[in-house]
């Protein structure tokens, strides 16, 4: 079966990120063929910049289209579990922006509709398809540094959030952009969270309403532990999103830093010392932006497209959003918590 029509719900400011994308893809593999969104202004500014095929002011209007076979969900978190039902029952794939949810029954309750109704669900976490987290899973994964045992990772950056939701939001830096580095450590190390303690606040300068820096401790079940220090109100640090992180192992360290994006180094304890570092292509990633989707659409359309599992069902996506609200609560508690346990393992 042919998965290939798209469409795409929400153009807000990330919708153009994919639009720009959508363009690029071979069209077997994902073909928009229409867009929608309830604000006037937006869509007319849309249509303006991207003339889509067709542009819908309803979402309804949109799962109507017979064209439609897979939906692009790019509104704010908390429309994400009704609109993945709506589009479940309509019989339409989904691929969903992260976070998930801001609510893990809601987010739960989704899934359970979407595998009743026989429709995939997948969640989109484009961090995993740099090259140098990609390279850093097979290093860890293939055993040749032993076992990780400690990783830190930093994201410290100077970023508000933007003019939209986020502003508002009660929660804010965990669940929009911490999100991508606990989903980046659990794919790197293969491994889920179960336990967490937290920490996070604001200066009383913040523009946004939620927490705007964060220090999370995060236990994995196979042992490994890892911290993510991440921060908005970094003044002079460029936002490049993927952050430094240095993995400990039994027989090695593996390093990314952010100082020299797409790289990797490794430091074998048996080698004496350094290998050759890794530098990837930059052609894959434009320097400082979160907006390199043509390779992430491209895998989950290809996936919906030849019935494949997609690189993150929002089942395997539960345990990065259970560990988010796991780190509110342990905020809000001053306590470690356990990760609710409805873990699927990171795909293998
Ligand atoms: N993967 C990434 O790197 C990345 C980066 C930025 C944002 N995001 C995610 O993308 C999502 C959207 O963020 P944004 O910054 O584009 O937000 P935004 O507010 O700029 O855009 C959201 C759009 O959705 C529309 N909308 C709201 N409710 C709707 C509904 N029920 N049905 C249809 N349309 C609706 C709004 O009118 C708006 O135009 C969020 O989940 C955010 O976390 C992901």
């Amino acid at each position: 079966v042919t998965k290939s029509g798209v469409g795409l719900i929400g153009c807000g400011s990330i919708s153009r990120a994919h639009m720009s994308d959508y363009y690029t893809l071979d069209p077997e593999d994902a073909r928009l063929v229409a867009c929608a969104e309830p604000d006037s202004a937006t869509r007319e500014r849309f249509v303006a910049a991207f003339t889509p095929p067709k542009m819908y002011a309803s979402v309804a209007e949109l799962l109507a289209d017979p064209e439609v076979e897979v939906v692009d969900i790019c509104t704010p978190p908390a429309t994400h579990p009704e609109l993945i039902r709506q589009a479940a029952r309509a019989g339409k794939h989904v691929l969903t922006e992260k976070p998930l949810a801001v609510d893990l029954a809601d987010a739960r309750d989704a899934i359970e509709v979407a595998e009743r109704a026989g429709v995939t669900v997948a969640v989109m976490q484009n961090y995993r398809f740099r090259p140098e987290y990609i390279e850093a899973r097979a290093q860890l994964t293939g055993g040749r540094l032993g076992r990780p045992f400690f990783v830190s990772f930093e994201g410290l950056y100077h970023w508000n959030g933007g003019a939209n939701y986020r502003r508002q939001a009660e929660r804010m830096l965990i669940i929009e952009q911490t999100y991508h580095y606990i989903d980046l450590l659990r794919f790197i190390l293969d491994d889920d969270v179960e336990r967490v303690y937290a920490v996070a606040g604001r200066p009383e300068t913040s523009v946004t309403a939620g927490e705007t820096w964060a220090a999370l401790t995060l236990h994995f079940s196979r042992g490994a532990v890892g911290t993510i220090v991440n921060s908005g109100e970094c003044y002079g640090f460029p936002a490049n999103w993927g952050g430094s992180a240095v993995v400990q192992c039994t027989a090695g360290t593996l390093e990314i830093n952010r100082r020299q994006l797409y790289s990797l180094s490794i430091y074998a304890a048996g080698g004496g010392g350094r290998l050759p570092e890794r530098v990837f292509p930059s052609e894959l990633y434009a320097p400082s932006t979160n907006a390199p989707f043509t390779r992430p659409l491209e895998a989950y359309h290809r996936a919906f497209r030849t019935g494949q599992k997609p690189p993150v069902t929002a089942r395997e996506n539960l345990n990065t959003l259970a560990t988010a609200f796991s780190c509110y609560e342990s905020i809000e508690r001053g306590q470690v918590v356990d990760v609710p346990p409805d873990r699927v393992p990171v795909a293998r």
